[in-house]
């Protein structure tokens, strides 16, 4: 009976697990995990399954061998024969990998010299120690072949040379990205800047502005009146430097230039898009520049 609480209360654990993943799994919406996240929680699920899984079956075999002993003793002593034991499966495995002559035959094996009492046995190679014998050398033959002879696993200069270019270029796109500024500022409609944008504002905005920037606690970003500016580089200085006392917060010290960079891009393409439950226009209007100069232009060619 106490093994089966054991084994109730390691079940209990099992479903716990399989919660507290599931929870993980609609965490995943709501706190944006990455594919590459969802896809690690999901494996490590799988291995404890698995592992669960192996020791239950693991639980069941030491069951049989227990009824089958039990059987056996119980056969041997209607007969009044004495019992003996089956090796286990283990003892089994452990023999075939040694291939060890047992040490009551070893009068068999030993070789006719005898130094001060030191003999020597003729035993086999164990299996284990020749099949990984045999193993190096296929895998030094593959190895020759793939980095000397076909050439299609780099060697170690190229692996550095490889790793140092890599670096190289990921300087380059973080210089890059850490120049931006309020100064510097344009809007692009580049898609991969776009959905960037999208999910840092997902992450970061939305409990203020809303999911489709109609304004909440914070003012409706999709109208063309602001408070602090509607010029791209207004927004952006906004954004990285907030309005502490009015309850923005100074992005600048939580989110890379590239980061605000995209999501000031992204808000750009907010505007005009009238969302539904729009919080009133706050703020100055603004026009964009090139806009009132074509009307202004337009107007004069009338
Ligand atoms: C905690 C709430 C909150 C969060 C989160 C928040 N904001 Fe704001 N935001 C505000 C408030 C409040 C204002 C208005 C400040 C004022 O009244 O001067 C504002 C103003 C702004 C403005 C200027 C609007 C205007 O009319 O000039 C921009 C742009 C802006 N937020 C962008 C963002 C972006 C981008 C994020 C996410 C990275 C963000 N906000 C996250 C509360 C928030």
């Amino acid at each position: 009976m106490n093994t089966f609480k054991k084994y109730m209360k390691g079940l209990g654990i099992f479903l716990m697990l399989l919660i507290t993943g599931h929870t993980s799994s609609a965490q995943s919406e709501t706190f944006n995990l990455s594919g590459e996240e969802t896809t690690m929680i999901v494996i490590s699920l799988v291995l404890v399954v698995m592992i669960v899984v192996l020791i239950v079956a693991f639980y069941l075999l030491s069951i049989l061998r227990v009824m089958v002993r039990e059987d056996g003793l119980r056969r041997a002593k209607e007969k009044g024969v004495p019992f003996v034991e089956e090796p286990g499966m283990w003892s089994k495995f452990y023999a075939s990998l040694t291939d060890a002559v047992p040490i009551e035959q070893e009068s068999t094996v030993e070789l006719d010299h005898n130094y001060d009492g030191i003999r020597e046995l003729d035993n086999h190679l164990p299996p284990w120690w020749t099949y990984m014998f045999y193993a190096s050398i296929v895998f030094a033959v593959v190895y020759m072949f793939m980095y000397h002879i076909s050439g299609s696993l780099p060697l170690q200069t190229e692996e550095y040379e490889i790793a140092m270019a890599k670096a190289q270029s990921n300087m380059k796109t973080a210089e890059a990205g850490s120049s931006i500024d309020e100064s510097n500022i344009v809007f692009t409609d580049d898609p991969a800047v776009l959905n960037s944008g999208k999910i840092v504002y997902e992450r970061n905005c939305i409990a203020c502005h809303k999911a489709g920037g109609e304004g909440g606690i914070g003012p409706n970003l999709t109208d063309d009146y602001w408070l602090h500016g509607g010029s791209i580089q207004d927004v952006y200085n906004t954004i990285k430097n907030g309005v502490p006392d009015k309850g923005m917060i100074a992005w600048g010290d939580v989110l890379s230039p590239s980061k605000m960079n995209d999501v000031t891009s992204y808000i750009q393409t907010l505007r005009g898009t009238n969302p539904d439950n729009a919080k009133a226009p706050q703020g100055e209007l603004y026009k964009e520049e090139s806009i009132d100069s074509e009307t202004s232009e337009s107007e004069a060619a009338e």
